[in-house]
């Protein structure tokens, strides 16, 4: 049989079933814990959605299909099908993961797939079936499109719209960065829903209904990045990233093979995270649970979370260089400096920046050579002092965005690193794409992806920086650490920097999305011990001469626990560490986190984390402009047993504006039923550490 009448025959029942129920509402799934209801309907052929929260409005019935080009309609002319039942998960599913803020995750959801076939046959040209598959858990939905076509009418699918809609029944505030399709590093704003232009995601809002929320999407492979467009008074659209010809995603025969020999295409899932409080979005694993297992195989202990420090910041600073010349910073010596005070110092690893020929041509032809150092960088004696030392080396790709140049390299160099025992790298795209392309569209993420599975290939571990916004594919994929895609510490170095609030707004939309390598630890807050270096140059046209950090050093420490990151950078100078009691606080960090907990918080204005690393608790705490006070039970501390806390807290009469370096270290006996009162001074912070004795 043919296999067009095959699956004719097959869908026979369910077409005539759905002839029956043109256009009603027909069907609808709960939170296992009943309180998020979606439901699905079709309506003059177009499919919806909805959602109640506690059986209250939340999302108002928003479209969901695309436009194409050509005669391909996944648009409209639908009947509705149900092929599943809404499938009841009774009990939560338990899953592992090598590292994280939590190695252990619960998933527990309750799910529908709805199938749309065309109503005319005429109309059958191209997809049989679009399906939605929908999963709701207690901690928000998501849903995910799957379009079935048969390769040989269609070669490719091109679409070139998204319709999906999140049409919202209540108005409220925002936090978001703006929709662009090549860069995340944005401040953010807070606006009401209703004023809100557009936005990329996470996209996160708290309603007038008191809901707690975030749009972003989950597991984003061979697709376009999505950013929100609000088309009118509280309806917001999908918007894709474009390839250079204007066409947003191009589905090929090449995609997955599945259903009776129809070609099966998924796209990314369309999530919403819901919360009861701020906190909630953060403890949520909504994202992780709707990604893949993970898919390498065998030993994965050449995956291991580390602390770090690098020959970097100096460049940022302006007081040393990238490139081969008087003010370089990868030197030999230079190297072996690191080396030694990252030994002597329990940090585990060291990057540098500037080590390999092409620095040169950086904003010209992007043409860096990522198996050739520079003549002052010994490469081989380099490795085998740090070697000799037990420190990892971090290696750094900037490719300015010259896909080309490092896709030619890529074996070779993941090759090369993994014979020299190198297994970290951080990579790098400040520049523009060839061609017309952009950072975040399907070409670009295809590249990330390719990146990624080489990596994983020769055992190497990945820190991204102008990545593509994590989605929670490091579930899949454990060696995908950490990305930057964030306005990060690095602007604080060479323009008007980062607001105090920023960092309380970081935890609550940007980490939503996964870990960041914000590189949080400047000491030398006003740069003080650089800014009149003779050395010193301005590099950066945002530079007015002005640039500081805008917190106090507290607050750095505390940014070590609430900014996640299994790569945690001491981003500063090792000179402005050398001797400075509050480095302690990162000697003792343990970055391999077992578990995590957003304790007390409100999105811009302060938030309290606490993460345990083997029989350690590091908690921190930071707060905007305003001097706050929060009293922290510390219920979390194991049961019958002393522990030993070192806070490290803004001094009286420290402020982030004018003395922001003031700070007081304080060690004291604590048990489970102890109450911390943190006193953070405005723009400032409190990190703890908390030693478990026997
Ligand atoms: C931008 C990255 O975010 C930064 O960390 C790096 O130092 C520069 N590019 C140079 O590669
Ligand atoms: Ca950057």
């Amino acid at each position: 049989m043919n296999r067009f009448l095959l699956a004719l025959f097959l869908l026979l029942p369910a077409i005539s079933f759905a002839q029956r129920y043109k256009n009603i509402d027909f069907n609808s799934v709960s939170s296992p814990d009943g309180r998020i209801t979606v439901y699905i309907s079709v309506d003059d052929g177009v499919p919806y959605y909805s959602v109640t929260v506690d059986n209250q409005p939340f999302i108002k019935k928003s479209r969901l299909g695309f436009e194409t080009k050509g005669e391909l309609n996944l648009k409209d002319n639908f009947w509705a099908l149900e092929r599943e039942k809404a499938c009841k998960k009774r009990k939560p599913y338990v899953w592992q993961q090598p590292w994280g803020e939590n190695k252990t995750i619960e998933s527990q959801c309750n799910r529908l797939s709805c199938g749309f076939v065309k109503q005319t046959r005429s109309d059958r040209i191209g997809p049989l079936v679009l399906r939605v598959d929908f999963r709701v858990y207690n901690d928000g939905f998501a849903f995910r499109y799957k379009i079935y076509f048969d390769d040989q009418k269609n070669d490719t699918i091109l679409i070139t719209n998204e319709l999906t809609e999140f049409n919202f029944a209540n108005d409220g505030t925002s936090w978001s960065i703006p929709a662009n399709f090549d860069s995340y590093e944005y401040l953010y704003r807070e606006q009401p829903l209703s004023a809100l232009d557009n936005a990329n995601t996470p996209m996160t809002f708290r309603t007038s209904a008191g809901v707690y929320g975030s749009i972003h999407e989950a597991a984003l492979v061979n697709f376009p990045e999505m950013t929100l467009l609000r088309t009118d008074s509280l309806r917001f659209r999908a918007q894709l990233a474009s390839w250079p010809d204007g066409v947003k995603a191009r589905i090929t025969r090449d995609s997955i093979m599945d259903f009776y020999h129809w070609y099966g295409f998924k796209t990314p899932w369309r999530s919403v995270q819901i919360g009861h409080q701020a906190v909630d979005l953060i403890n949520s694993n909504l994202i992780l649970n709707l990604n893949e297992p993970c898919k390498i195989e065998g030993d994965l202990s050449w995956i291991r979370p580390m602390k770090y420090i690098g020959v970097w910041w100096g460049m940022h600073l302006g007081i040393q260089s990238w490139t081969m010349d008087e003010r370089h910073g990868a030197t030999t010596a230079n190297a072996i400096r690191y080396i030694d005070f990252a030994a002597n110092n329990n940090i585990d690893a060291v990057l540098f920046e500037g080590w390999n020929e092409g620095w040169e041509t950086w904003g010209g032809r992007q043409n860096f050579d990522f198996t050739q150092p520079y003549a002052d960088f010994d490469m081989d004696s380099i490795v085998r002092y740090a070697a000799t030392k037990n420190i990892a080396i971090i290696s750094h790709h900037e490719t300015g965005g010259n896909i080309y140049n490092y896709e030619r390299q890529l074996d070779r160099t993941y090759q090369w690193l993994e014979e020299q025992g190198i297994h970290c790298v951080k990579t790098g795209y400040a520049g523009g794409l060839p061609d017309g392309h952009s950072h975040h569209g399907q070409f670009n993420v295809l590249h990330y992806q390719k990146v990624v599975e080489m990596a994983a290939a020769h055992h190497i571990t990945l820190d991204v920086h102008e990545p593509i916004k994590p989605t929670g594919l490091r579930r899949t994929y454990p060696n995908m650490m950490t990305r930057e895609g964030v306005r990060g510490m690095e602007w604080n170095a060479w323009s008007e920097g980062n607001p105090p609030a920023h960092h309380e707004i970081l935890p609550f939309t940007r980490m939503l999305a996964g870990p960041l390598d914000y590189t949080p630890g400047t000491f030398d807050i006003l740069f003080d011990n650089t800014r009149n270096l003779p050395t010193h140059q301005k590099w950066n046209d945002n530079d007015k001469g002005n640039s500081r950090v805008h917190t106090t050093l507290c607050k750095q420490l505390a940014n070590w626990v609430i900014l996640y990151s299994p790569l945690q950078m001491a981003s500063d100078l090792i000179e402005n560490y050398e001797g400075h009691p509050c480095f302690q606080f990162f000697r003792d960090f343990n970055p391999d986190c077992d578990w995590s907990r957003a304790l007390q918080g409100e999105i811009g204005e302060y938030v309290v984390i606490v993460r345990r690393a083997g029989d350690r608790f590091f908690l921190g705490a930071s707060t905007n402009e305003e001097a706050r006070t929060v009293s922290v039970p510390l219920t979390f501390l194991p049961r019958g047993k002393k522990c030993v806390a070192t806070i490290y807290a803004d001094a009286p009469d420290a402020h982030w504006e004018t003395n922001p370096t003031a700070y007081v270290i304080e060690k004291r006996t604590v048990k489970r039923k102890d109450v911390l009162e943190i006193r953070m001074a405005p723009g400032g912070g409190q990190a703890v550490s908390f030693e478990v004795k026997n």
